[in-house]
């Protein structure tokens, strides 16, 4: 079998002597595969269905249903008829490894500046084993050439990271990156990848390693694909180690390689500099007590009896035991920390181990930066709209009644998202409509959150829309008032005769409101009251779970509004 160095998971592979010494192979076989069918479902961007799984992974499909089973009720994936989709609380798994590495927080503020000076995506990457994998993007859309996620792995010869990295790699490091060049030599196991067109040497690597370690800089000249042009510089930890790499990524239409080099490497170094200078004076980390560990139950046990795989759920609430103030870990505070038997967390630990997402030094483990190949390039680019759908979809289904999400575009809003039932309603709208933001339930949940000063120009242009619509700016005034109280605006009649919505705001982590979900009916299906006793605790409810999982998404990446 060719060696897979980011694929270790092969369903038949033999566990290896030192998970046979801890484990009957039975009991740590679920969580191997579990890894697998996360890992092929990212590889397929996020999506695939079962029977797609079931060629993919090599595993049984009785197997599969099981795993997906237990990892739908974890809250991982969704099951959307015949497809499984990766759902984006799962990306607790991959913010447990950036949380504890603590470098995304303490410099992607830096990293984003950079890049807003110069309009050019910068990226931190770190090493991952003989690849580099990203940790944080910001990112400069443009059309010319594709550009990476959070989480996605690059094979170290064909970036400007790579060099920097393997200035310190050990003869072993050098050995397995031979190894795996000689066993891939167009890379096709890196599938973010275009293949190697023209294999190149070993000997350039080395090379362009030697000259990174002369140079303190490293440049990429189209080695990924035509076009694409990046140059890096390593951002050294107190012991002087690299603990990342910043990259300024560009194209060939702005700059050839040596211009970058040229215009650019002098502003990346400042800001380098000012990276260490934040990592020399960050506090150091105080023990913290676990946050938000994975919410697997018993009664899911219960609930699915023979579809739940209690050992994947355990194996994976392992994971989340690690965070900020929690890097390094020994097994009694793994223990501590998931309430499991030190026998099941040391099982997961070693199986964990094996499959290169922990490492072990002495009595304690940590994360590896694999963890994040476990779903999160694709989450990353969840935007609010897709994380809303299934919500949405959820309590259209419940209530029989239209569910919509929207946001402030100027002063209308804007609908980003919508389930619509089969009932006719005269205001037809769809994914993209704005609508004046005074007289609907959307816009007031927003408008009530805005400082006076912020709503004035929205009370300045009122104008009726039916014989009820509110037109006084002191009556509105109030209305806001007390629609920020109570948390929800209900209108009725007031954009259209007949129409009664009701609608909450939808709170990114920081409490600001970014959107608004809402209910719309015609009046006759329910009174006001009803709307508030039947309808305002489920629409509630739904706004919570999209700012749940707005709050896991939104960790480490920004979640677009739109
Ligand atoms: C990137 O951040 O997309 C990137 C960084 C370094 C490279 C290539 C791409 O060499």
């Amino acid at each position: 079998m060719p060696p897979t160095h980011h694929t270790p998971t092969e369903p038949d592979a033999v566990a290896p002597a030192q998970l046979h010494a801890v484990a009957p192979v039975e009991a740590v076989i679920p969580l191997m595969r579990g890894i697998t069918v996360l890992s092929r479902l990212t590889e397929a961007g996020g999506t695939s269905s079962l029977s797609g799984l079931e060629r993919t992974t090599g595993l049984a499909r009785s197997t599969v249903d099981r795993i997906a089973a237990t990892l739908a009720r974890m809250g991982y994936l969704r099951l959307d008829g015949r497809d499984a989709v990766l759902a984006p609380r799962l990306m607790e798994l991959g913010n447990a490894y950036l949380a504890a590495l603590r470098l995304p927080r303490l410099l992607d503020t830096r990293a984003d500046a950079l890049a807003d000076e110069l309009d050019e995506s910068v990226s931190l990457a770190v090493a991952d084993r003989d690849g580099i994998r990203f940790i944080h993007q910001a990112t400069r859309r443009r059309a010319m050439s594709l550009s990476f996620r959070i989480g996605d792995l690059l094979p170290a010869e064909r970036t400007a990271p790579g060099p920097l990295f393997a200035t310190e790699w050990t003869p072993e490091d050098w050995a397995r990156w031979r190894d795996r060049r000689a066993a891939d030599p167009h890379d096709l196991g890196f599938p973010t990848l275009p293949p190697r067109e023209h294999p190149v040497g070993d000997e350039e690597f080395e090379e362009r390693t030697r000259e990174a370690d002369a140079r303190g800089w490293s440049l990429d000249d189209q080695l990924i694909e035509p076009g694409l042009v990046a140059v890096s510089v390593p951002v050294r930890d107190l012991g002087g180690r690299v603990a990342c790499v910043v990259s300024v990524v560009s194209h060939t239409s702005r700059h050839t390689a040596d211009s970058l080099r040229d215009t650019l490497l002098p502003r990346l170094r400042a800001t380098v500099q000012a990276m260490e200078r934040d990592l020399r004076e960050a506090p150091a980390q105080p023990p913290a007590a676990p946050a938000g560990l994975a919410t697997w139950t018993g009664a899911s046990k219960q609930e699915l009896g023979r579809e739940f795989v209690e050992s994947l759920a355990r194996g994976l609430t392992v994971i989340t035991a690690f965070g900020e103030g929690r890097a390094a870990l020994t097994l009694t505070e793994v223990a501590q920390a998931t309430g499991l038997a030190r026998a099941t967390a040391r099982r997961a630990l070693i199986t964990l181990e094996h499959l290169g997402h922990v490492t072990a030094h002495g009595r304690t483990f940590s994360l590896t930066p694999r963890v994040l190949s476990l779903g999160f390039p694709p989450l990353s680019r969840t935007t609010l709209p897709q994380l809303a759908a299934p919500h949405l979809a959820e309590l259209a289904d419940l209530l029989h009644d239209s569910a919509s999400l929207a946001v402030l575009a100027g002063d209308e809003i804007q609908y980003t998202a919508r389930v619509a039932t089969s009932r006719i309603m005269s205001v037809n709208i769809t994914v993209g409509t704005r609508l004046p933001t005074f007289p609907t339930s959307l816009g007031r949940v927003m408008l009530a959150d805005l400082t006076p000063a912020e709503r004035a120009p929205f009370l300045a242009r009122l104008h009726p829309l039916t014989p009820h619509t509110v037109t006084d700016p002191a009556v509105l005034g109030a209305t806001l008032n007390r629609v920020r109280e109570n948390g929800y605006a209900l209108v009725d009649g007031e954009l259209e005769e007949g129409l009664r919505s009701i609608a909450v705001p939808v709170r990114d982590r920081t409490g600001r409101v970014v959107a608004a979900v809402n209910v719309a009916m015609h009046s006759s299906r329910r009174t006001a009251e009803q709307c508030v006793g039947e309808v305002l605790p489920e629409l509630a409810a739904t706004a919570g779970r999209i700012e749940a999982d707005l709050r896991v998404a939104g960790r480490f990446t920004r979640v677009p509004a739109t």
